[in-house]
C-alpha cells in the first residue's frame, strides 16, 4: 500500500474492486488448505457464483488444530462466562480441539458423515460451540436454532434440514426462570414429518431431562465412550452450515454458508474490520443462534487465533448493569461487539455510567454495534462513557459479515452519527430506484450490492435455489437486493433507514411480521389481521397486531388479545416479544387490497404520514389513529 495515499481505506477498497480475485487469493494465503483452489471466483453458473472452486480444507482445522500446531495450544480459545449460573470455564486451543474431536466421535460413530445435517438447539453453553465445530470437523452441516424459538419453529427447521441428529440440552436459563428445552424438542420432533436417527442431550443440573430410550443419548456418557475424530477435508464450496432466518412468510429461509470463502473472508475481517491481533480477546455479546454468534462468537475469532468469550446472561439484571464491564475487565477484552439495544438497556439502568467506573476497561479499544441502526443518543452515550471509538456496522444473516463498516484495522475514518460508515472492501454498494437505476447521492433508494458478492456470503438457500433467485437477485438483475432502504452520501457513507419488506428488528432479533400474521389469522375469532413494528425505546421495534374480528363475535376484546398473544408465543416463541394487539373495525387498504401497514406504523410512531392516494376509504385511518390513541400511541411523538 502506498504511504503517499490519501486514504489507506480507499486504496484497499480499490484493490478489492479492481481485482477481486487477486485480493481474495491473497487473503486465502492465510488459510490452511489441503488442496489449493483451481479458480478463485467461479462464474460458470452466474448469477450463482462460487469462490475457491477446486480447493479443499477443513473449517475446524483452521479454527483449532492449526493454532495448536503453530504454538497457540495453551492460549485460551474459549472463555465461558455464565452470569446466570456463576460458572466460568476456559478452554485452551488444545483442550477445545480435544473436546471437539471427541464429540465428533460421538456423531461419527452414530453414522453422521460428510454432508449430513445436524440441528443444534442449545442455550449459551460451551457444548453448543463444541457441537458446531464437531460438525465442521467431520464435514457435517450444522443448523443452529435459537433457543427462544418455540417447538413449532424448530419443527419447521427439522423438516427443511432433515437432520440425522439433533443436539440439545435439558434447559436454558433466562433471568428468573429455567426453560426446559427437552419438552420443546420432543414436541418439535412429534410435530415434524422428518425424524432424526438420534438426539444427544446435555444434562444441566438445573433440570434433568427424561431421555427416550433408543433415540436419546446422554452427552456426558456418549463423550466418555467416544474416540476422537480427525478433520475431514471438504470442498471449499461444500456447505458448512444452514442458518434459518425470517423471510416474508412463516417458512424461514435457510441461508447456506460454504467452507472455503467463509474461512477466507472471516479471518480477513478480524484484523481489517475489527482491528484485533491474534492472541487478543474478542467478545461478541450475542447468541450462537444468530448470525453474529456464528461468525463472531465461534468462527472468526478462532480462525484468527483470538480468545472468544461465550457469555450466558443479559446486559442488565444478571446481576446488574455492570455485567458487561465485569466480563471485559476479567478477560481483558480488546473489542466488544453487541447490539445497540443492549446499550440502551444498560444506559436506562445506569445513565451516569457508575458501574463502568467500577471496572478496569483499559484493554477495550473498540465497541462495534450492529443488528439495527445505532441511534445517536446511544452512540454518544457509549462514546462518552467508554472514551473509545463506537462503530456502527451493517450486515445481515445472508451476508455473514458486514457490508458497511468503519474498518478500524485498515483505517479509522471519521464517524458520522446514524451511519454504519462506508462499504467494506469487497462490497460494491448502490442505492437504486424501483427501475434499478442508480439514485443520486443523498437520495433514498433500495440498497443493493453488485454481484458477485464477496466470499463468505451465501451461495444459495437450502433446498430453495429458486427462492434465492426470486428473493434476492431477480428484482435488480446483476445485483443482490438487501431489502434495506437507505442513502449513500457524497462521501460514500451509507445510511440504512428501514426494511423494504415486512421484516422487523426486535431487540436486535430479526422477525417476520408476515409469520406473526399467519399465526393471528389462525385464531377462530380473527377475520383479518395485520402486524407492524412500532418504535420501542428499549427494543428499537416491537410488533403490534391489528385484529378485525369475525362477524358476530361478541367475546371481550381483552380475552381475544390475551389468546393471540399466547398463540404467537406458543407458535413462534417468546423471542417474538408479541405483547399487544388492537381490535379495529376494518384495516386500511389500497384499492387493490394491499394493507397499509407502513401508514399504520407511522401513525403509531407519531411520524408524519400522507393519506395514500390509492386508499379505498380514508375514514379508516382516522379510526385507527383513534384506536391507537386509546391505548397510548404515539408513545414518542
Ligand atoms: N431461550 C428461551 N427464551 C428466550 C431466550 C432463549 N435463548 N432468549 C430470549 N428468550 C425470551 C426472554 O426470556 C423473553 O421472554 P419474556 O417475554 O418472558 O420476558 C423474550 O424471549 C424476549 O427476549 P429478549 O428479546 O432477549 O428480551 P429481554 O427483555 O429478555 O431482554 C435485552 C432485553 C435488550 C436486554 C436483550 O434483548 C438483549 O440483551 N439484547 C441484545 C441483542 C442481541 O444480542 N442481539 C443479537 C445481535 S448482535
Ligand atoms: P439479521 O439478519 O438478523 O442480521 O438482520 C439484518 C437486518 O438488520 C438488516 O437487513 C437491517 O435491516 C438491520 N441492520 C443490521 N445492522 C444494521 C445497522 N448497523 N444499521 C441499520 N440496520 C441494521
Amino acid at each position: 500500500m502506498s504511504s503517499k495515499s490519501a486514504s489507506i481505506y480507499q486504496d484497499t477498497y480499490r484493490a478489492a474492486q479492481d481485482d477481486p480475485e487477486t485480493f481474495w487469493a491473497q487473503a486465502a494465503e492465510a488459510v490452511h488448505w489441503t488442496r489449493r483452489w483451481d479458480r478463485v471466483l467461479d462464474d460458470t453458473d452466474a448469477p450463482y457464483y462460487r469462490w475457491f472452486t477446486g480447493g479443499e480444507l477443513n473449517t475446524c482445522y483452521n479454527a483449532l488444530d492449526l493454532h495448536v500446531e503453530q504454538g497457540r495450544g495453551e492460549q485460551a480459545a474459549l472463555v465461558y462466562d455464565s452470569a446466570v449460573t456463576e460458572i466460568r470455564r476456559s478452554y485452551s486451543f488444545a483442550e477445545l480441539r480435544d473436546a471437539v474431536a471427541l464429540f465428533a466421535g460421538v456423531l461419527a460413530t452414530r453414522g453422521v458423515s460428510k454432508g449430513d445435517r445436524v440441528i443444534i438447539y442449545m442455550p449459551m453453553v460451551p457444548e453448543a460451540v463444541i457441537a458446531m465445530l464437531a460438525c465442521a470437523r467431520i464435514g457435517a452441516v450444522h443448523s443452529v436454532v435459537f433457543g427462544g424459538f418455540a417447538a413449532n419453529e424448530l419443527a419447521v427447521r427439522i423438516d427443511d434440514a432433515t437432520p440425522k441428529a439433533i443436539v440439545s440440552a435439558s434447559c436454558g436459563i433466562e433471568p428468573g426462570r429455567v426453560i426446559a428445552y427437552k419438552p420443546l424438542l420432543d414436541e418439535a420432533i412429534s410435530l415434524a414429518t422428518h425424524q432424526p436417527d438420534f438426539c444427544v442431550v446435555l444434562q444441566r443440573p438445573q433440570i434433568e431431562a427424561t431421555l427416550q430410550t433408543g433415540r436419546d443419548v446422554d452427552w456426558e456418557e456418549a463423550v466418555s465412550q467416544a474416540s476422537p475424530q480427525d478433520c475431514v477435508p471438504v470442498k471449499a464450496t461444500d456447505p458448512l452450515y444452514i442458518l434459518y432466518t425470517s423471510g416474508t412468510t412463516g417458512q424461514p429461509k435457510g441461508v447456506v454458508r460454504d467452507n472455503g470463502g467463509h474461512v477466507v473472508a472471516l479471518k480477513w475481517t478480524m484484523e481489517n474490520i475489527y482491528g484485533v491481533k491474534p492472541g487478543e480477546t474478542f467478545w461478541a455479546a450475542s447468541d450462537v443462534g444468530w448470525v453474529v454468534g456464528h461468525s463472531y462468537i465461534v468462527y472468526a475469532p478462532l480462525f484468527a487465533g483470538n480468545t472468544t468469550v461465550l457469555y450466558e446472561g443479559k446486559p442488565v439484571g444478571t446481576p446488574d448493569p455492570g455485567a458487561f464491564w465485569r466480563v471485559i475487565s476479567e478477560n481483558q477484552v480488546s473489542v466488544l461487539f453487541t447490539a445497540p439495544t443492549a446499550f440502551r438497556a444498560i444506559k436506562k439502568e445506569d445513565p451516569t455510567g457508575e458501574h463502568i467506573r467500577r471496572y478496569d476497561l483499559s484493554a477495550l479499544r473498540y465497541l462495534f454495534l450492529a443488528g439495527e441502526r445505532t441511534d445517536p443518543d446511544t452512540l454518544h452515550w457509549a462514546e462518552e462513557k467508554l472514551d473509545i471509538p463506537v462503530v456502527d456496522h451493517w450486515w445481515q444473516t445472508e451476508t455473514g459479515w458486514s457490508i458497511a463498516a468503519n474498518c478500524v484495522g485498515i483505517e479509522l475514518l471519521p464517524i458520522k452519527e446514524g451511519s454504519p460508515s462506508v462499504a467494506v472492501p469487497g462490497w460494491d454498494l448502490r442505492a437504486l430506484d424501483e427501475d434499478g437505476k442508480e439514485i443520486a447521492a443523498g437520495k433514498i433508494g433500495t440498497l443493493a450490492a453488485k454481484l458477485p458478492l464477496p466470499p463468505g456470503t451465501f451461495p444459495t438457500l437450502w433446498n430453495a435455489p429458486e427462492r434465492y433467485y426470486d428473493s434476492y437477485l431477480s428484482q435488480f438483475p446483476g445485483y443482490y437486493n438487501t431489502s434495506d432502504a437507505g442513502i449513500i452520501d457524497n462521501d460514500g457513507y451509507i445510511y440504512v433507514m428501514s426494511r423494504t419488506d415486512d421484516i422487523i428488528n426486535v431487540a436486535g432479533h430479526r422477525l417476520s411480521t408476515g409469520a406473526m400474521e399467519e399465526v393471528l389469522a389462525d385464531h377462530p375469532d380473527v377475520a383479518e389481521c395485520a402486524v407492524t413494528g412500532v418504535a420501542d425505546e428499549l427494543k428499537g421495534q416491537v410488533p403490534l397486531g391489528f385484529l378485525v374480528l369475525s362477524a358476530g363475535c361478541d367475546r371481550p376484546e381483552g380475552e381475544i388479545n390475551a389468546e393471540v398473544v399466547a398463540l404467537v408465543r406458543e407458535r413462534i416463541g417468546p423471542v417474538a416479544a408479541f405483547k399487544q394487539a388492537l381490535v379495529v373495525k376494518r384495516l386500511p387498504k389500497t384499492r387493490s387490497g394491499k394493507v397499509l401497514r407502513g401508514t399504520m406504523r407511522s401513525i403509531a410512531d407519531g411520524q408524519p404520514w400522507k393519506m395514500p392516494a390509492t386508499i379505498d376509504d380514508p375514514a379508516i385511518l382516522d379510526e385507527i389513529a383513534q384506536a391507537l390513541s386509546d391505548i397510548g400511541y404515539p408513545r414518542q411523538a
